[in-house]
């Protein structure tokens, strides 16, 4: 069933093995047909974010062949449906999307995803924030969701600057909790102080350490989820009262951590991991549903993303080389 003319073929950035930016191929192909419960979205914006990058270099928790489409998230419309309830529901809408765990991606004109991976945008959502509606959004809420359930009124998170660490900012301020933030350059440290932080750590200063103990002992800190990984780790374990907790949701230095035994021992501290797809599929589908319409309403003011600069398909290699060279400081959007 389609909503509009579909062309029979389209353009799409083919990843043509796990090597990085310089595997991506503009290619012509076929536009593909959606199966039983599966719906065609006409792709509108697909940013490029850090999970992107991990992916191109064959280090994503998403284990694909290639050649394949990259991109994770984006936004939509969906042009055709292959049949079921949901997927006629769904027919004409303006969606958020995420790419299936098997197959092709957003950075194509057209992709067929499961329509249980379409998720309607509110009406105040233009497709440019909706297609930067899953991946933070959803994480900043769930980082609020853990800090709320732990009885935290304070928090550590890293690489601060990032779309996310402005949206935890934001979110933590109205509910109260204190963010120590961490960041790794002085324009950063000024970027957040400027949007209201009151506590920004720059963790290429001498003396980093010391006062990242100190900020963790004066505002009660026991939780800090970590973008960076590596060093940056064994540090905030390092700093957190005894029974304190890291969670590290992104490996952004792309190191190993080596972490003392002591801090387990003897000190009750733990580490674990987040990821957001394993921590959505946890809630029902009501949970689901609540949590969408909360972020969706959100979008707007402290959900919202800036945007730094767009670049059509064709260029899809200059947008990941130049996000790679800047990432603070707004998003790359892949536009088809
Ligand atoms: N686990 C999950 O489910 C999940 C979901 C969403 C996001 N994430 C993670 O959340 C993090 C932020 O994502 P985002 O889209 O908000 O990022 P973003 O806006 O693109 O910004 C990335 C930030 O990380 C900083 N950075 C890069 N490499 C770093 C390093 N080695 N050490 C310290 N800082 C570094 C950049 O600073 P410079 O300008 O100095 O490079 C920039 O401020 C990423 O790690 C992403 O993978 C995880």
């Amino acid at each position: 069933m389609a909503a509009h003319p579909i062309p029979e073929e389209m353009t799409a950035v083919v990843l043509q093995e796990y090597a990085g930016a310089q595997a991506l191929q503009v290619v012509r192909r076929p536009v593909p047909t959606p199966g039983p419960q599966e719906v065609l979205i006409r792709v509108a914006a697909s940013p490029v974010n850090p999970s992107d990058l991990a992916f191109l270099a064959g280090r994503y928790g998403l284990d694909k062949p290639a050649p394949v489409v990259p991109g994770i998230e984006g936004s939509g419309t969906v042009v055709a449906s292959g049949g079921g309830v949901m997927g006629r529901y769904l027919l004409g809408k303006r969606v958020a999307c995420v790419a299936p765990a098997r197959g092709d991606g957003l950075w194509a004109e057209y992709m067929v995803a499961p329509a249980g991976n379409a998720l309607p945008l509110h009406r105040s959502v233009e497709l440019e924030q909706g297609a930067m509606s899953l991946a933070n959004p959803l994480t900043a809420l769930a980082f609020m969701e853990i800090a709320r359930a732990g009885g935290h009124t304070a928090i550590v998170n890293t690489a601060a600057a990032s779309a996310l660490g402005q949206m935890v900012l934001r979110l933590a301020a109205r509910a109260g909790i204190v963010v120590i933030n961490v960041v790794r350059r002085q324009e950063q440290v000024e970027l957040l102080t400027r949007q209201g932080a009151a506590v920004v750590l720059n963790s290429a200063d001498e003396g980093f350490p010391g006062r990242l103990r100190d900020a963790c002992q004066q505002h009660r800190a026991r939780l800090a989820f970590d973008a960076v990984a590596g060093t940056m780790t064994a540090q905030l374990l390092e700093a957190l009262p005894n029974n304190g907790r890291v969670t590290v949701y992104g490996g952004l230095s792309m190191e190993a951590t080596e972490i003392l035994a002591t801090h387990f021992i003897f000190q009750g501290k733990s580490v674990d991991g987040f990821w957001l797809t394993p921590w959505m599929e946890r809630k029902n589908l009501l949970q689901s549903m609540l949590f969408w319409r909360r972020a969706q309403r959100l979008m707007t003011s402290a959900l919202q993303t800036h945007v730094r600069v767009r670049y059509p398909l064709a260029e899809a290699r200059n947008a990941v080389l130049d996000y790679q060279r800047q990432m603070t400081g707004g998003k790359v959007l892949i536009i088809p």
